[in-house]
């Protein structure tokens, strides 16, 4: 029983120090820095209160419905990790073939997700005209979304520019990782887009809200039991999802669902991560350490969430001339036809002018 008990302490000692001595390390990490083209003041003249039109509206969304915060967040996320933060995934299905849309990582975001940003376009283009990017709206309401969940406030740098294309699916399914990924598989995705290992310990706490389907878990179910997940936890899922391919969804976080928190990794410590991708950050010796500082420690936490989105959130973004600022987040430009009407309308009073 003695050696138990020595056991036990020590093995909680030293993932205190292993905690303490990582967050050591990261102090030297520094804050991200900013990319060209984007400004902490970028619609300062054009449109100064963009930031509180989508703030105002987003409170009123989620006093209906909290959840709709973690859709808006994993958008934001998926917007990024796809040809960068350029709106592309909210292009509709066009001529040329089917959008990021379509392809599976993407089939679970919320629909409503996608109407939330067009609703919020729509008033801030009312109140500033066409000089707001869809991209930026996209980036605000995640900020949002954190914050109005209990998580921590940030600015974030604007100024992105729409894309005119979106990827294909080749390209959309190979930036986003599958949550059946390991640790390593992910460490090293991300490291690609020069996320480090901090980076995705602190980004995966997005999973502190936010729902999951069984398809997306249920291989750590059946045919046999992953052996790295709680036994009760599992069982629970088996009542969620009693065969594989159920159409039902459980929460991604079980100790605080709907709020921004630093449970997540607490549920992590207890082998209750629903996902692969989520579990193995505790298994593997090179994250460990970091969830450990994040669960004992959610002032780390936010501060590290807070440097590691504004790194994502300036992902490959367009700036100054490239891509161009969409009259409707799901179109580009050249395919609405009410800019087109508007263009011609433009050009032939033009034409008519040199009759003069
Ligand atoms: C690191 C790799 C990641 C993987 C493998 C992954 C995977 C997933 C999967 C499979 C789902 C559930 C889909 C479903 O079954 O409905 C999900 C949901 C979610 N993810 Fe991730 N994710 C990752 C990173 C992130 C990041 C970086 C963020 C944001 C910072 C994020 C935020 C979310 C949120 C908020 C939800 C809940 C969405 C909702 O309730 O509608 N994820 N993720």
């Amino acid at each position: 029983m003695a050696s138990l008990k020595t056991f036990t302490s020590c093995f909680v000692i030293s993932s205190l120090l292993l905690a303490c001595s990582w967050f050591v390390a990261i102090e030297a990490h520094g804050s991200a820095p900013i990319v060209k083209g984007l400004s902490w003041t970028f619609y300062e003249s054009s449109c100064p209160k963009v930031e509180s039109i989508i703030r105002k509206e987003l409170k009123k969304v989620f006093k209906k419905d909290i959840g709709q915060a973690a859709g808006l967040l994993r958008l934001h996320f998926h917007d990024c990790f796809v040809q960068g933060c350029d709106g592309s995934v909210l292009l509709d299905r066009s001529a040329s073939g089917p959008s990021e849309q379509d392809a599976p990582p993407n089939l679970t975001l919320r629909a409503e997700a996608f109407k939330i940003i067009e609703q919020l376009r729509s008033l801030v283009h009312k109140a500033c005209g066409r000089v707001v990017s869809c991209s930026d709206i996209v980036a605000i309401s995640a900020r949002d979304s954190v914050f109005l969940s209990g998580g921590p406030d940030y600015d974030v740098p604007l100024g992105r520019r729409d894309g005119l294309n979106f990827a294909t699916q080749d390209a959309t399914n190979a930036n986003l990782p599958p949550p059946s990924a390991n640790a390593d598989t992910i460490l090293s995705s991300l490291s690609t887009k020069n996320l480090d290992a901090t980076d995705v310990v602190a980004l995966s706490g997005g999973h502190t809200i936010g729902i999951g389907h069984c398809s997306s878990f249920t291989d750590r179910l059946y045919p046999t039991q992953d052996s790295t997940m709680d036994k009760t936890f599992a069982n629970n899922l088996k009542k969620t999802c009693p065969k594989a391919d159920t159409n039902a969804t459980t929460v991604l976080d079980i100790r605080s669902p709907n709020k921004f928190d630093n449970k997540y990794y607490v549920d992590l410590m207890n082998r209750q991560g629903l996902f692969t991708s989520d579990q193995d950050l505790y298994v593997n010796k090179r994250t460990r350490g970091i969830v450990t500082s994040f669960a004992v420690n959610e002032t780390l936490f936010f501060e590290k969430f807070v440097l590691s989105m504004t790194k994502m959130g300036q992902l490959s973004v367009l700036t100054g001339n490239q891509g161009e600022i969409r009259a409707k987040c799901s179109v580009r430009n050249s395919d609405n036809t009410y800019i087109k009407l508007e263009t011609e309308v433009e050009e032939g009073i033009e034409a008519l002018s040199l009759f003069k």
